[in-house]
């Protein structure tokens, strides 16, 4: 069975159909993996010179994914020289010219899917289908902001006034964005983040996840064929030093943001102790999501919706399952459900198709859930433990039961799935539980009593997801992003993103 469903529709050109072109499929993927990729940073359209290191894939340490160089401190404050100069021009381009520089942009992600997948699965561990639909979401990205954009920036506001009088309400762009982006989605989160600064108007400084420079790299390029101007975008990849010294520098405007609440809170920081400005943080980050089943619920949907959200992309999304609630007259069926259908699931290399989990990023995110794993085996009841491929960072899935939603503690990034049991009533406390994490990203309800959805409805959480699975928001469909310590909105896929981009002005004439 294929568990994770077929591809979504929503977008045209990548189609994983029937056998002979999956067939056809590979064989593109494999042509195009032949040609070595290679990352730098990339200042006014020029890639720089720079020590390099081989970067291995997280599926194998014996296979290079590519070579990066990564910027030091001068050639990220170069980057940002670059970008302030570009302002000058970018910020005069219509909307319509800005609007056909992001379609040309996805027009040439869809011709290089091969080429992506690809570096998808070698750089970053993604299954087949998880690339086919991270393409997908990157053009559906550049596609959604160049036509939202249009609407938005393409004309002025008038505004009523006196006789003699007009008045009009205009959206200007900031400036340079620094847009640091993190390696779970490192194509469509990447490219999102610069699609809808660049729309607006800006000039952007994009610092990729160090995991994951080569599809950065790759991307950059496309844009750059695409009609953005070399001097519009500056690509610096490199770790969170160059990080802190991208948003301390004092010719930047604004930052876009995915990644840790730590590393926000900082930059956030960081951005309050500029003297002689406020300037804005745009910023999603992580969550402990939960899921409630109750007795009505449908114990195979949920099993099904359960195996999805939890396990998918090996659990590294921001918007998977953590914390499975199960009321307690069905919780053992249905836990017995899911350990059957977490049994079925293939772990191994993602470039093969019939693969359900690729690996987890790096040694450090391994060691992370190793140890996670370790503890929630010492101290709670383990209802499965899966098996992993001893080569590679491989995760197996694992099913824990908590005492009380407390009990997690932390965000756990990975294949772990925690339930505990509520009684019908206490399912106030339940979610009261849920909410006092102070995340606020994604939650799932199963359940047919419909005055519940009205209950889950009030919680401070961005995307509620009702009997089904709780990943994969699609872009103009599922607005994605969360709030309390999830991110400070808006919502990226959603029509209020791009304003923030871009500052108001009010410009009033006595005629
Ligand atoms: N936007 C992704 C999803 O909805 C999460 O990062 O799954």
């Amino acid at each position: 069975r294929d568990l994770y469903g077929t591809a979504r529709p929503n977008s045209r050109g990548v189609e994983l159909g029937h056998h002979a072109s999956l067939t056809a499929l590979r064989t593109e993927i494999a042509r195009a993996g032949a040609v070595s990729a290679v990352a730098a940073p990339i200042i006014d359209g020029k890639a720089q010179d720079g020590p390099s290191r081989q970067l291995a894939s997280p599926s194998d340490p014996g296979v290079v994914a590519g070579t990066a160089v990564e910027a030091d401190v001068a050639t990220a404050d170069r980057a940002v020289a670059a970008a302030a100069a570009g302002f000058a021009t970018w910020c005069l381009a219509s909307a319509a010219q800005r609007a056909k520089a992001l379609r040309r942009a996805a027009d040439l992600i869809e011709a290089r899917r091969a080429r992506l997948i690809h570096l998808l699965a070698v750089e970053a561990g993604k299954t087949i289908d998880d690339a086919i639909a991270e393409i997908r979401e990157a053009v559906d990205f550049c596609r959604y902001y160049a036509a939202e954009g249009e609407a938005l920036f393409g004309a002025e506001l008038r505004l009523p006034g006196p006789t003699g009088e007009s008045n009009a309400l205009r959206l200007r762009p900031r400036g340079v964005f620094v847009a640091i982006s993190p390696w779970n989605f490192p194509l469509a989160i990447f490219i999102g983040q610069i699609a809808a600064a660049l729309m607006a108007g800006n000039t952007v400084v994009a610092k990729p996840a160090e995991q994951t420079p080569l599809i950065a790299a790759e991307t950059v390029r496309v844009l750059h064929e695409s009609g953005v101007p070399d001097s519009a975008l500056q690509l610096v990849p490199g770790d969170g030093a160059i990080g802190a010294r991208l948003v301390n520098h004092p010719a930047i405007a604004s930052v876009v943001f995915t990644g840790s609440y730590d590393t926000a809170r900082a930059i956030n920081i960081a951005l309050a102790n500029r003297p002689g400005a406020i300037l804005p943080l745009i910023a999603e980050t992580g969550g402990i999501n939960a899921m409630l089943a109750d007795s009505t619920a449908l114990a195979e949907q949920v099993t099904d919706d359960v195996v999805t959200s939890a396990f998918r992309s090996a659990g590294q999304r921001c918007s998977a399952l953590r914390l499975l609630c199960l009321q307690d007259d069905v919780a053992d069926d249905i836990i017995a459900m899911i350990v059957g259908a977490a049994r079925e699931l293939r772990i191994g290399d993602p470039r093969d198709v019939s693969i359900h989990l690729g690996p987890v990023i790096d040694h450090e995110a391994k060691a992370r859930l190793d140890e996670h794993i370790a503890r929630m085996k010492a101290s709670t009841r383990v209802h499965y433990a899966g098996t992993a491929p001893d080569v590679g960072h491989f995760v197996a899935p694992h099913v824990f039961e908590l005492q009380q939603p407390a009990d997690l503690g932390q965000e756990v990034f990975g294949p772990v799935l925690h339930v505990v049991r509520y009684r019908a009533d206490d399912l106030d406390a339940t979610l009261q539980a849920i909410a006092a994490s102070g995340y606020g990203l994604t939650f799932g309800l199963h359940s047919r009593i419909s005055q519940l959805v009205d209950t889950v409805a009030g919680l401070p959480i961005g995307n509620i997801y009702v009997n089904r699975n709780m990943i994969g928001a699609v872009v103009g469909v599922q607005p994605f992003g969360g709030c309390g310590l999830s991110g400070t909105g808006p919502k990226a896929g959603g029509p209020h993103y791009l304003a923030r981009f871009a500052t108001e002005q009010t410009l009033t004439i006595n005629t």
